[in-house]
């Protein structure tokens, strides 16, 4: 089946389940999940029973898409994102985004965990830019013209507008509100405390094993994108060691703080 028929397949399932119309898609990174426990008329959808779907594999993915309304915007919610790192090729990673798309929606709201290269546990990071260290594109193979255009500009891959919103929205409810580059790689090691050297050199502010390919896929599809970091521990070699348990244990510390923000700011958006 063609990228497109499975798109198209995918898109008359979730309708036939009631998903409807979409402001916004979100993409809950490992931890941040709950925020799709407070939308309310919720329409769940286990990533088993989607069409085309991928299958995620990771503890603190729960694998359900989550459709309802979330701060008055109708919002379709994926708790559990997929890793290049789980084998899945980046069609299947970048998926639900091109559902997204398909389904009309303005934006997405993109988060994950991330180590920190000049910030530090515990600080929650706008992305502004991004750094693709990944040596893959999404985008590498035939180009999908009805979607996007063969070179996507990715001047302004992380909307100008929404992060000023995001910025104005953190001060008035009181949130310290970061923001830098995050450096993806493919995973699943941590960086070595010499990648992260070079990662600070050349001008990241985060490191982290994901969002890239769904940001490219966004840019190529006309969506428009804010990102969201929440900062774990401090990246290799600025801290003793890492371990997925401070990952687990940093992120339920901030949740709370996180889901408040990205409820204000989808109020404003
Ligand atoms: N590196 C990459 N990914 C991460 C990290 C890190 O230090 N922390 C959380 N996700």
């Amino acid at each position: 089946m063609t990228m497109m028929a499975k798109i198209k397949e995918t898109v008359v399932f979730l309708q036939k389940q009631g998903v409807e119309n979409v402001d916004f898609g979100l993409i809950l990174g490992s931890g941040l999940g709950e925020l799709a426990d407070e939308i309310s008329n919720p329409v769940v959808i286990d990533y088993a029973d989607i069409p085309n779907w991928g299958k995620s594999t990771v503890a603190g993915h729960a694998g359900k898409l989550v459709y309802g309304t979330l701060s008055g915007k109708k919002v379709l919610a994926l708790q559990g994102r997929f890793h290049f790192y789980e084998g899945n090729p980046l069609d299947v990673v970048t998926f639900p985004v091109r559902v997204m798309a398909e389904l009309d929606a303005t934006g997405i709201v993109v988060t994950n965990a991330a180590g920190g290269v000049t910030h530090g546990p515990g600080t929650l990071m706008l992305i502004n830019d991004h750094i693709n260290f990944t040596g893959q594109n999404p985008l590498i193979g035939e180009n999908l013209a009805a979607y996007g255009p063969r070179f996507p500009d990715m001047s302004s891959a992380y909307d100008k507008a929404y992060q000023a919103t995001a910025k104005l929205v953190a001060a008035r409810a009181g949130i310290d509100l970061q923001e830098g580059v995050y450096m993806g790689f493919t995973g699943p090691t941590y960086e070595t405390p010499a990648e992260i050297r070079f990662a600070e050199t050349i001008g990241a502010d985060a490191v982290g094993m994901s969002t890239v390919p769904e940001v490219i896929i966004a840019v190529h599809s006309g969506l428009r994108v804010l990102g969201i970091s929440a900062i774990t521990n401090h990246a290799a070699g600025k801290q003793a060691e890492l371990n997925h348990e401070e990952v687990v244990e940093v992120t339920t510390r901030i949740k709370e703080t996180f889901k408040t923000l990205i409820k204000e700011i989808l109020e404003e958006l």
